[in-house]
This record gives C-alpha cells, sequence and structure tokens, in this order.
C-alpha cells in the first residue's frame, strides 16, 4: 500500500473514492460538502436510516463517469458518542471505521481512495476512557495500520493465491497544510507497525511443516540482511546448548526430528555505544502435540500457533527494523518442536536447566516454561533494561481473561504500568495477574528443585510463578497471549497481537 498525502479539499481531488465520515446521525464537515453537492444524497443514507448507527457500518454512492473528479462516495460510521461525552469518539469505534472503509475498498473496484481526514479532528477521541484527548498522530498512525491489517490475505499454501486488490494507493487529505506535513512519519510508523503485525500474523499461521525451528533461524538471517546492518542474527545448534547446560530446553527438543534452536537476533538502532537492550524473548513452539502427555486430538491442529509468541517477537524487529527506531532490542526465540517419540521426555523425568536449578517434568505438555526458561537464563549476559516474555503458555489464561486481553506478570510494578499503557494506547490491552508468594508452593516437588506444573488451580499464575524464577536478576514480565494470539473457528488465523503493545512499549522506554 502506497500511502501519501495532500493538502486539497474533498471537490477538488480527483480520485476513485472521497471517503467521508458520519458521527451518529451527524454529517461531519467534508461529507456536508458533499451531501449538498449530489442534492442531499448523504443525508437521506441517514434520514432513512440506511446508514446504522455501529460504528464501521458504510454506505457508497457511485458517480456517473466524468461528472465529478470523484467517481465514488463512501460514507462511513464513526459510531455514538462516548455516553457522557457528547463530543468524543470512542477510540474502538475509531478504529472499527477504519478497518470497515479498509476492508470495502479492499474488496472494490478501487484503485486509489482518498480519506477526508479532517473530520476526525472536529470531534475528540477517547482512547478506551482514558479521559484523554489524542493527538493526530495517533489517529493517522490508526488508519494506516487498519489498511495495512486488512489488505493482509494468507496465500502461501494456496494453488491459486487470492486476486490482488485493486486498490495500491492510498491518499491523506487535510485543508490544512500542517497536518499533511505532519502526517508523514505516522504514516510511514503505522505501515511499518502494520507490516510487522502482519509479519505475526504470516508465521503463525504457517503450516507446522513449513515453519520449523530452521525456517524461523532462516528468517532471522533474512531479516539481518535486509536491515541496513542494523540488525545481527544467529542461532545455537543442539551442541552449543548442551555446551551452555540448557538441560530444560532441551529435553522438549530432543522427541522431535526437527532440531531446536536458540535464536538470538539484536537491533541497534542507537548510537550511543553502550547503551544496554530491552530484551524480547518469545516462546516459538511450532507444534504442540503435548508429548508423551499426549494432547486430545480434536482441534490439535491449532497448537501450529503455539509459536505466537515467537511470531510476534520476529513481527516487533520487523517493524523497530522498517520504522528505524532509534531503540536498542535483543530477540531471543526459543524454538522447538514438542512432539512424543522413544526418545521424548517421560513424566517423572528430571532435567537440570541453565540455572542450574532442576525440574521434575510431571506434564510433558508444560512445555513452554521449559524451553523459556533457559532463554531468561541466557537474557541475564546482555544486561537487560527490561526483559519482557511472549508465549501461548497455558489453556487456564484463556479461561480466566478469554480471548480479549493478554495475562500480564511482572516482577517490577513500573515495568507493568509501562506495558498496561502501551497495550491501551495501542488497542492491544493486557490485564494484570498477580504473582504472590502463596501460589509458588504449588511447584514444590519431593525430587527436583520444581515441578513443572502447578496443578489446575490458576494455572495461567502458577506458568508464570515458574518462569519467575529464573527471571530473578533483572526487571521482568510475562504476557500469556493463550486467548488473544489467534481466532478460532471461522475466522481461524493468527492475530498478530501482541505486536502493537510491545513496538509502543519499545517506543516509549
Ligand atoms: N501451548 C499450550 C497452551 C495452550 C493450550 C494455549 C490451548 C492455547 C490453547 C501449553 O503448552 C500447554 O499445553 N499448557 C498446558 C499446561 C498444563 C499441562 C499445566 C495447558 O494449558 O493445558
Ligand atoms: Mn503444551
Ligand atoms: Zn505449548
Amino acid at each position: 500500500m502506497q500511502f501519501s498525502t495532500k493538502k486539497t479539499d474533498v471537490l477538488s481531488q480527483k480520485t476513485g473514492c472521497a471517503v467521508v465520515f458520519a458521527f451518529a446521525n451527524t454529517l461531519l464537515p467534508s461529507a456536508k460538502i458533499l451531501d449538498e453537492q449530489h442534492g442531499g444524497a448523504l443525508s437521506a443514507l441517514i434520514d432513512q436510516k440506511d446508514l446504522k448507527l455501529s460504528a464501521g457500518h458504510k454506505r457508497w454512492i457511485t458517480l456517473p463517469l466524468g461528472n465529478t473528479p470523484y467517481q465514488r462516495v463512501m460514507l462511513v460510521q464513526l459510531g455514538k458518542p462516548v455516553s457522557n461525552k457528547q463530543h468524543a469518539i470512542k477510540s474502538d469505534n475509531l478504529i472499527n471505521a477504519f478497518t470497515s472503509l479498509a476492508t470495502g475498498l479492499k474488496q472494490s473496484p478501487v484503485k486509489d481512495a482518498t480519506v477526508y481526514i479532517d473530520d476526525i479532528f472536529t470531534q475528540n477521541i477517547d482512547i478506551n476512557h482514558a479521559d484523554e484527548c489524542v493527538d493526530t498522530s495517533w489517529v493517522t498512525e490508526q488508519l494506516a495500520i487498519a489498511l495495512e491489517k486488512s489488505f493482509y490475505t494468507y496465500s502461501q499454501t494456496k494453488s491459486k493465491p487470492a486476486p490482488k486488490p485493486a486498490l495500491t494507493k492510498i491518499v491523506y487529505a487535510s485543508i490544512d497544510s500542517a497536518r499533511t506535513k505532519s502526517a508523514k512519519t505516522a504514516l510511514a510508523r503505522g505501515a511499518a507497525l502494520g507490516a510487522g503485525i502482519n509479519l505475526a500474523r504470516e508465521l503463525g499461521n504457517l503450516p507446522p511443516n513449513i515453519c520449523t525451528p530452521t525456517y524461523l533461524a532462516n528468517l532471522a538471517k533474512t531479516l539481518a540482511s535486509n536491515s541496513n546492518k542494523k540488525l545481527t542474527a544467529r542461532d545455537l545448534n543442539q551442541k552449543q546448548m548442551e555446551k551452555l547446560g540448557m538441560g530444560a530446553f532441551l529435553s522438549v527438543a530432543k522427541g522431535s526430528s526437527e532440531e531446536g534452536r536458540m535464536i538470538i537476533m539484536e537491533y541497534k538502532g542507537t548510537s550511543a555505544a553502550n547503551s544496554k537492550p530491552h530484551v524480547l524473548v518469545g516462546k516459538g513452539v511450532t507444534f504442540d502435540t503435548g508429548g508423551i502427555s499426549l494432547k486430545p486430538g480434536s482441534g490439535m491442529d491449532e497448537m501450529k500457533f503455539d509459536m505466537c509468541g515467537a511470531a510476534s517477537v520476529f513481527g516487533s524487529i520487523k517493524a523497530l527494523v522498517d520504522m528505524k527506531a532509534k531503540v536498542h532490542v535483543v530477540a531471543i526465540v526459543a524454538a522447538a518442536e514438542n512432539m512424543p517419540a522413544g526418545n521424548a521426555s517421560k513424566p517423572g523425568d528430571v532435567v537440570t536447566s541453565m540455572s542450574g536449578q532442576t525440574i521434575e517434568i510431571l506434564n510433558t505438555d508444560a512445555e513452554g516454561r521449559l524451553v523459556l526458561c533457559d532463554a531468561l537464563t541466557y537474557a541475564e549476559r546482555f544486561k537487560p533494561k527490561s526483559v519482557v516474555d511472549i508465549a501461548t503458555l497455558t489453556g487456564a489464561c484463556v479461561v480466566a481473561l478469554g480471548n480479549h486481553a493478554s495475562a500480564l506478570y511482572t516482577n517490577h510494578q513500573p515495568l507493568a504500568e509501562k506495558l498496561l499503557s502501551a497495550g491501551i494506547a495501542a488497542n492491544d490491552k493486557a490485564w494484570q495477574m498477580p504473582l504472590w508468594d502463596e501460589y509458588q508452593k504449588q511447584l514444590d516437588s519431593n525430587f527436583a528443585d520444581m515441578a513443572n506444573i502447578g496443578g489446575m488451580p490458576g494455572g495461567s499464575i502458577t506458568a508464570a510463578c515458574f518462569l519467575s524464577r529464573y527471571a530473578k536478576k533483572y526487571h521482568w514480565a510475562h504476557l500469556d497471549i493463550a486467548g488473544t494470539a489467534w481466532h478460532s473457528g471461522a475466522r481461524k488465523g493468527a492475530t498478530g497481537r501482541p505486536v502493537a503493545l510491545l513496538v509502543n512499549y519499545l517506543l516509549n522506554t
């Protein structure tokens, strides 16, 4: 998608489609101008209730060829105002409207469209009821993200790729030249973030016979070679991990004929010589059968999404590279396949992690924490400013929070505040869960320093407790994204979450 900005008004711009907005029953200024031009055709959509009040509902008007510089008008609904603030657009509604205009354009024969953004700024925007008036760049970025995301279609393993949408150009139009000028950076940032989110979706969606640990290791190298030397990538093979004593990681990888990889990327967008990095750690279980503690068969295909934590790390790194962000980030991806086999780990096995702590594997399906704990110990060598791990870690997390919020755990409250607010700003929310000592007891083992499971109660919490034992030397947070990383059912597919949260956090910290 090509974004450009232009100082122009709604009557003079030559375009395949003029996109204008309604806010509940009110036509916003550009819509009003077009309405007058076309004998009340837009107000009729509202008066006759053809345009619904739900955010994102839209109506098109196609005009006779050659009569106007614009060939179509799309009227998009921004929804009802926030209940106690008459002039405030809900940020969720705004994003719904942007997504809807994007999907509408994608399905249409329109080759280029112009969005009259000034309309949005005639109102306030209430970002998730945070009582905050959001700035131009936020809105602009959301528009670019929505367009990029909507234009993603999975096609890598279809014999015929989906037909390419006709739309290739979006013009961001305003009558205010300061606004079009300042929008350029925000559009570029939104496009980069959208591309990062789409990479995470693509990796999640790829079948597990393609997206293996080796595939991810190669991808890291490809990203590095397209980064203008800002990103470096390497990976540890089995021998190197044996030498480091990563017995927990290897206990998972060993049951598979796909070799496990610990992938390390370093993005240095700052010139400061000795800056300490923020570290991201991603769970990259490219398929989780459960191992010897085999999962039931129904729906097991969805365990190809068990590398979505890793996918979000790749997506975030790509976004940072694309936007040339001035940050220093190390990414560690613990990539392995969890399989049952003659040489797979068994319930009752005791393994020694890189930290020296021993673990009794009571359930081989609690493999995520085993691959992550060694990655967390490895992270110590970077003397990190913060470490955030991202993992589709527990089914219990889905029970607790459903599909709307990722679970957040931390050993440093200021880090939680930063991640929570990044999630709100990015429309990629997290909710903090307790990490109290009381829960730690559930991990007691008679035969090792700890067990790898804590029983049924509070399963997402005890998984976080397990990880916390490997994250004592730095400020650490854990995001359990089991409920947010992908959709099931007819919309089955990876969401790209929490790339937006992570990138927002890294840019603001
Ligand atoms: N990858 C799963 C978690 C998962 C399950 C995410 C379903 C999303 C949907 C993880 O490796 C796992 O199997 N966890 C077990 C832990 C249990 C054995 C303590 C679980 O949640 O059942
Ligand atoms: Mn598992
Ligand atoms: Zn898993």
